[in-house]
């Protein structure tokens, strides 16, 4: 049965915590994402306080958090490549293929995932789909470009939204786009950056997750690509 509710999203935060703990070591670079999932592996990470080199964060949020709690938020730019990268999803396939940026990250959460050596997606059971697409793509675009990006998009068959009033943490504006076919997410997402105007879209399939910790008859568990 799929779950969606503050426990499971804690039992898989916690679950992955445990499973990633026995990995880090002191020269260990950690990459955080953003959302209520990630919320509460950030919660693991201010209670265990592992000896780790750095972390960097996706989102002026997951930093605010980190900071908040006495841990250091790096720039990716002034470390090495994230040894692990930490996230949630909106969606996700079977081939861990995913749509983010719910939460309006998306730019940030796909540089910090492709840097890093590997991407564990937690999430709860309800955001497992057979097909990507029911949730919207979000495509961060500058300003400028808002409205010529979204005429594009209808052309390749999408209904697009102006997520009114947000201003992304890069200072650029989001078009969600829904109605999309995503049968093979990696061409649309390659199709989609090629848009001028484009900085990223919330399609994850060029940067899969290598693994995905997700609940399954009410327990967390731990799947590999
Ligand atoms: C933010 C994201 C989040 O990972 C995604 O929206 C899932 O969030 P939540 O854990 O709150 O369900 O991509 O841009």
């Amino acid at each position: 049965m799929e779950n969606s509710n503050s426990e499971t999203k804690q039992a898989v935060a916690r679950k992955a915590f445990e499973y990633l703990n026995s990995k880090l070591h002191k020269d260990c670079i950690l990459g955080i994402g953003t959302g209520s999932t990630t919320n509460f592996f950030i919660q693991e990470l201010i209670e265990h306080k592992p000896e780790i080199k750095a972390i960097v964060s996706s989102s002026l949020a997951s930093s605010k958090l980190i900071e908040e709690a006495g841990l250091e938020v790096s720039e990716l730019n002034d470390v090495g490549a994230p040894d692990f990268y930490i996230d949630g999803a909106d969606e996700i396939n079977d081939r861990f293929e995913m749509i983010k940026g719910g939460g309006g990250a998306l730019t940030r959460e796909k540089i910090i995932a492709t840097a890093s050596k590997k991407f564990i997606c937690i999430c709860d059971s309800s955001k497992k789909v057979k097909m990507l697409g029911k949730f919207p793509v979000a495509v961060e675009v500058i300003p400028m470009a808002r409205s010529y990006v979204a005429r594009q998009m209808v052309v390749k068959g999408g209904s697009p939204e102006y997520r009114v009033g947000f201003v992304s943490d890069n200072g650029n504006q989001i078009i969600d786009v829904r109605n999309l076919k995503l049968s093979v997410p990696y061409d649309f997402e390659n199709e989609i950056n090629n848009i001028p105007g484009v900085v990223a879209n919330g399609i994850f399939a060029a940067r899969k997750a290598d693994y995905l910790v997700i609940d399954k008859n009410g327990v967390p568990e731990i799947l590999e690509q």
